[in-house]
């Protein structure tokens, strides 16, 4: 077991309101990412479940037992940070079985326990050594070790990739992912990287000052943003955002007005006769074609596999374009760019989507 369910959770520091009435469930065994811009409440969020902040408002329970105001320990949660929090004068062994020790577990069941989740981390070799004689992405499998010893319902992780190097963050991601599917523990994870977050999540929950702005599955989010914070969170090179005006024509396509062109796209919803809209188009949604809107090439990415070209229309609006392999494309050149119009995203003023949901 280990549902988790957030009921109109908000939490103030003095005048200051951090969560704003957060409403969520997470199903026994999820792996949950909340993802958001540096200074959201992600954190806080965590730390509120976690027990380590009191909530201000609302209710937490954990497979339907009230635990607002549980103290930590009782919540059978264990918490894995940023920073490793690792006890300097202990080796990883004993770090890892401090829980278990702090718990009086018989000696014979702590040694079992420490063995049994360094080989599932293959960390063996390095159960003898202090902290400050391990890499970084030693001590956060030592850490999360720790985590793992005392069996917890669920886990909290806090950007815990975040000190790591490129190389070694991509390589953590993917044993996260393989040690959730073979432990199948309930996992909320903290990252501000939406990378990781597509990656791990089975759901993804995008916050913003404080408040849910949308969860879903990861494709759901990338295909189907409610808004323009969602759209322009996920992806990378991000979406083109692009102010154009619309109207619905006869047969239910939208036919779009743009700087120095027009464009024809797809809409699950009516748009009104000179609407005034922004196109949200990604990258990889766009190709150079003979015909399509005119632009001024500013900066190409040759990446080997793909080729990322920044571009700007007539109007001065930027528009970035992701070519697979190695285009031949160079700074200065006059292109015409052809969107697919089956991935275009209308949203209105307000930022809120309009053309409805993508397949
Ligand atoms: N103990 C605290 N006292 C006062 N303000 C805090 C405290 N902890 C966090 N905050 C504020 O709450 C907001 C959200 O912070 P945090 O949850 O750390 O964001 P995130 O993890 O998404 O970057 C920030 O404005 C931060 O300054
Ligand atoms: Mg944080």
């Amino acid at each position: 077991m280990g549902e988790l369910r957030l009921e109109n959770v908000s939490k103030s520091f003095g005048s200051m309101s951090v969560i704003k009435d957060v409403s969520l469930t997470i199903e026994t065994g999820e792996f949950v990412v909340l993802v958001g811009p540096s200074g959201c409440g992600k954190s806080t969020l965590l730390r509120c479940i976690a027990g380590l902040e009191p909530i201000t408002g609302g209710k937490l329970t954990v497979d339907g037992v009230d635990i607002t105001d549980a103290a930590p320990v009782e919540r059978g949660l264990a918490m894995v940070f940023q920073s490793y929090a690792l006890y300097p004068h202990m080796t990883a062994a004993e770090n890892i079985g401090f829980g278990l020790r702090i718990a009086k577990a018989p000696k014979a069941e702590i040694a079992a326990r420490v063995s049994e989740i360094a080989s599932l981390l293959q960390i063996e070799h390095l159960l003898p050594r202090k902290p400050k004689t391990l890499s970084g992405g030693q001590r956060q499998r030592v850490a999360i070790g720790r985590a793992l010893a005392r069996k917890p319902k669920f886990f909290l992780f806090d950007e815990p990739l975040s000190n790591l190097d490129a190389a070694l963050r991509a390589e953590m991601r993917v044993e996260l992912a393989r040690l959730h599917a073979q432990l199948g523990n309930t996992m909320i994870y903290v990252t501000h990287d939406q990378v990781e977050g597509m990656t791990l999540a089975n759901r993804i929950v995008v916050m913003n000052a404080g408040q849910i702005e949308q969860c879903g599955s990861p494709l759901e989010l990338f295909n189907r943003p409610r808004n323009k914070f969602v759209a322009g969170f996920l992806g990378q090179p991000p979406i083109n955002f692009v102010r154009v005006t619309g109207w619905t024509q006869e047969g239910g396509d939208v036919q779009l007005a743009l700087s120095g062109g027009t464009a024809k796209v797809q809409s699950h919803h009516p748009i009104a006769a000179d609407a005034q809209l922004e196109l949200g188009i990604r990258p990889e949604d766009l190709r150079l074609a003979d015909k399509g809107l005119p632009v001024t090439v500013e900066v190409v990415e040759h990446l080997g596999n793909e080729t990322i070209v920044h571009s700007r229309l007539g109007d001065g609006c930027g528009l970035t374009v992701r070519l697979t392999g190695q285009a031949k494309v160079q700074v200065g050149d006059l292109c015409h760019v052809a969107l697919d119009p089956e991935r275009a995203i209308l949203f209105d003023t307000q930022g809120n989507n309009v053309s409805g949901l993508l397949a």
